[in-house]
């Protein structure tokens, strides 16, 4: 009798360790180029898979040149650039702070603080009104932590360009800070003006974007 209660619990335990990573709990962190784990709240650039289709992601203060506040965030159009450093900041009922990034949970996205002689007082990323036409869906700095105008969530690029490195996209998601309920997100795109690339929730595919670290 023992040898085949031993193996059907052998095969229960085989079943229950399996079903476990589709129950809800389970986290789905965000990795680097290099496969290592995305920090929680530490500086990092973004970039295209392929940096042949222009450099990182970087903050405008002017358009047209002139002066504009606050500034926008667009994709550097020279390769060879890495772009700014941003920290993608988990918002969090926990007291403790997370140590990683994961994809689907609501998120701030902080240029650093601001620097002497900006305009801005507050450097998250938001948008104005994802409804509205450009400038109003355009990214700009100006933001503050856990607004509905400020928030964003990141999630799994749906056809990665490389199987080899991790690609994420980025959705503006104002309800799900906001307190009402959790309507939609809105994916964020480049958006062209004037041979300018502006991250926006104009309708397009959605920006694909790799995580590298800051040194
Ligand atoms: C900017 O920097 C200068 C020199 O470090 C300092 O005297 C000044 O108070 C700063 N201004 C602001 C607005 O922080
Ligand atoms: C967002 O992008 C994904 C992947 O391209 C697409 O399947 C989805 O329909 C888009 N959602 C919206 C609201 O445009």
């Amino acid at each position: 009798m023992k040898p085949p209660l031993l193996l059907s619990y052998v095969v229960f335990l085989i079943i229950t360790t399996q079903s476990i990573p589709s129950t809800t709990g389970a986290k789905d962190f965000i990795y680097d180029v290099k496969g290592k784990k995305v920090l929680n709240d530490a500086p990092y650039s973004i970039g295209p898979v392929i940096w042949a289709k222009g450099g990182g992601i970087k903050l405008t203060d002017t358009k047209n040149n002139k002066k504009v506040c606050p500034s926008y965030v667009v994709q550097d159009p020279a390769e060879v650039n890495k772009g700014g450093e941003f920290l993608f900041t988990l918002i969090s009922d926990d007291e403790k702070r997370e140590k990683y990034l994961q994809t689907s949970r609501t998120l701030g996205i902080d240029s650093g603080r601001p620097k002497n002689g900006s305009c801005e007082k507050w450097t998250f990323w938001q948008i104005a009104d994802p409804d509205a036409k450009p400038p109003s869906n355009l990214v700009t700095t100006g933001g503050t932590f856990e607004e509905d105008v400020s928030c964003f969530q990141i999630v799994d690029y749906p056809k990665p360009t490389s199987p080899k490195v991790h690609s994420y996209m980025l959705q503006h998601c104002p309800y799900y800070c906001g307190g009402t309920p959790p309507v939609r997100c809105y994916n964020v795109s480049l958006y062209e003006d004037k041979g300018t690339r502006h991250l926006s929730v104009s309708s397009g595919t959605p920006f694909e974007f790799v995580f590298e670290k800051a040194k």
